[in-house]
């Protein structure tokens, strides 16, 4: 299978079982949306190796030194809606001074064009590393959606962290962002005439909010 430059298949063998037990249908909503928060933390870890560091003086109860903490102003984390929130949470413990935007999108069934409903991100969007989340990047008319308007407010540096990806989706987004990488725990093969990700999860938001 070949993906984009910009695609990261975090292999990890902790995302890996994570992402099998939510694939799985017996999984519980209470379960899955658990997983869903362990492997946004993981798959944050991956997504923030490159954060810039200052070095700072601080003093151990022994001594002196410098020692380096993150640099620039706090990052933000936007999940799309609904299903973005419940990976974000596990970004936030890993960054929990982190700003939070929000994007509310939902997929129209019959078009599978996103349809925006919600908007709001902190001012200085421009100074800042954004990390823009969705569980599922299908189509990716979704994420496209989200990044073109982050960018269009001023956002820079970009990067987008989704659970499970489809080859499709991810040569679209590419196309049109490939200046915004990827990190997923898996990429499958291919849609269904509804444009689910096949093996896939199911439906990210249903699954974590039990609403069917
Ligand atoms: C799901 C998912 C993504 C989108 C992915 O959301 O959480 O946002 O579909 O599909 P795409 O890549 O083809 O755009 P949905 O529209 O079902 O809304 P929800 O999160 O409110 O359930
Ligand atoms: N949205 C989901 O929640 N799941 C898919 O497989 C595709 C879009």
């Amino acid at each position: 299978m070949s993906l984009p430059k910009s695609v990261h298949v975090v292999s990890h063998p902790l995302v890996q079982h994570k992402l099998t037990k939510m694939r799985d249908r017996q999984t519980s909503s209470t379960n899955f949306r658990r997983l869903l928060r362990e492997i946004g933390l993981l798959l944050g870890y991956d997504a923030t190796r490159d954060l810039p560091l200052v070095e700072t003086d601080i003093t151990t109860p022994i001594a002196a030194m410098k020692a380096p903490l993150l640099d620039g102003k706090k990052l933000v984390v936007v999940p799309i809606l609904r299903a973005g929130l419940g990976l974000a949470e596990g970004i936030i413990d890993l960054v929990p001074l982190a700003r939070m935007g929000h994007v509310g999108l939902y997929r129209d069934p019959r078009t599978l064009q996103a349809v925006e409903y919600y908007f709001k991100i902190p001012q200085d969007i421009s100074d800042r590393d954004v990390i823009v989340c969705d569980p599922m990047l299908a189509t990716a008319h979704s994420a496209i959606a989200a990044v073109d308007r982050l960018k269009e407010t001023g956002a820079r540096r970009i990067k987008f962290i989704c659970v499970l990806g489809s080859v499709q989706g991810a040569n679209a987004f590419a196309e049109v962002h490939p200046d915004v990488p990827i990190f997923t725990a898996a990429v499958d093969a291919e849609l269904n005439d509804h444009g689910y990700i096949v093996p896939g999860l199911g439906d990210a938001g249903d699954r974590l909010f039990g609403t069917k």
